[in-house]
């Protein structure tokens, strides 16, 4: 079994995105930076999407610009449309990420279109950005139940990610947008899922609001599942899902791999303190338990 695990940290961006206070591009830069120097070496930067849609979002090209480039250190940022790809590279993004999701009534409310028109928006910037050497992660929303539609079947959740994988993401990122899936719905959709596809394509995106995010990672590990998607401090939510929590938290995340024996690369101690900072600087709670434990040691 390999016993190295990738972390995706989303904070920057799917925890910045949701939070009420628009920070300053210094501090967002700076929380990227203090999150590389804790070993973190994939970290989402921002979003190139309509800053009237997203304003927490806007002037991702300035903190993209600001950023130290750091050979051991990945900075991606979604782009949904060709308009978005075309100001990631003139940033000079290196990684960009499409998104799309399981559930059409979700799609319609976060970008405007259905799933198939998505996936004709992401195929467009996936053959453009491939054009341009750029490697294009793919994220499919909604794969435990939809804030409108209700319950998403396992098949449209593989039909999406296929369709994402054969027009060339590299990887399949599966959110669990509002965070209502189960450990049992996480077997099942893994299962499913890595009977089709490469299991080192998948990678997992649960949010944490029934508080099942931990578990069900746990339980995606188990069926060989390497790459994982988390918040420090727990940061965020989805706009466009209402009352929906933050990813996991990154610091409760790299807890639980230390105590499995899995390496991630990063340091528990200082992100624990990163956790705490930025908590500060957005005057919110700390949402991660095993930071705020850590950190107040
Ligand atoms: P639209 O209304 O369908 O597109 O929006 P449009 O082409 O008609 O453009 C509307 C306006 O947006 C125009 O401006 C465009 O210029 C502008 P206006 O005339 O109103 O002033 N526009 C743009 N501006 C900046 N960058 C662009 C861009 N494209 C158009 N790339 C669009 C389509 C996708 C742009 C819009 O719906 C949007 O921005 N949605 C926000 C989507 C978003 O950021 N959602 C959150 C991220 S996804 C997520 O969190 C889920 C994830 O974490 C996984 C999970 O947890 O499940 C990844
Ligand atoms: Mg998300």
């Amino acid at each position: 079994m390999r016993d190295h695990v990738t972390l995706v940290e989303v904070g920057a961006r799917d925890g910045l995105q949701n939070e009420a206070q628009t920070l300053s591009v210094a501090l967002r830069c700076e929380l990227i930076e203090r999150l590389a120097d804790c070993g973190l070496t994939r970290i989402e930067a921002g979003s190139f999407v309509s800053p009237k849609w997203v304003p927490q979002m806007a002037d991702s090209d300035a903190v993209l610009q600001q950023l130290k480039a750091r050979s051991d250190v990945r900075y991606s940022v979604l782009t949904p449309n060709l308009r978005g790809l075309d100001g990631a590279l003139s940033a000079d993004a290196k990684e960009v990420a499409v998104f799309t999701a399981a559930s059409d009534a979700f799609t319609q409310k976060n970008t405007n279109c259905s799933v198939a028109e998505s996936l004709e928006r992401a195929r467009a910037v996936v053959d453009a950005a491939r054009t341009a050497g750029i490697p294009v992660r793919g994220y499919v929303s909604t794969v435990m139940g939809c804030p409108y539609q209700g319950d998403v079947s396992i098949d449209a959740v593989l039909d999406v990610s296929q369709s994402l994988l054969e027009m060339g993401c590299y990887e399949v990122s599966l959110g669990d947008t509002i965070g209502v899936g189960t450990v049992k719905q996480t077997r099942e959709l893994i299962r499913a899922l890595a009977m089709q596809l490469p299991v080192a394509q998948l990678a997992v995106h649960f949010h944490d609001t029934y508080g099942q995010a931990l578990a069900n990672i746990h339980a995606a590990l188990e069926l060989g599942v390497r790459t994982v998607d988390s918040s420090v401090a727990g940061l965020g939510g989805c706009p466009y899902a209402a009352g929906a929590s933050g990813n996991l938290a990154s610091e409760d995340v790299v807890y639980l791999l230390q105590g499995l024996g899995l390496s991630c690369g990063v340091d528990l101690q200082q992100l624990a303190m990163t956790g705490a900072w930025i908590s500060q600087q957005l005057q919110r709670d700390h949402s991660s338990k095993a930071g705020k434990a850590i950190a107040a040691k």
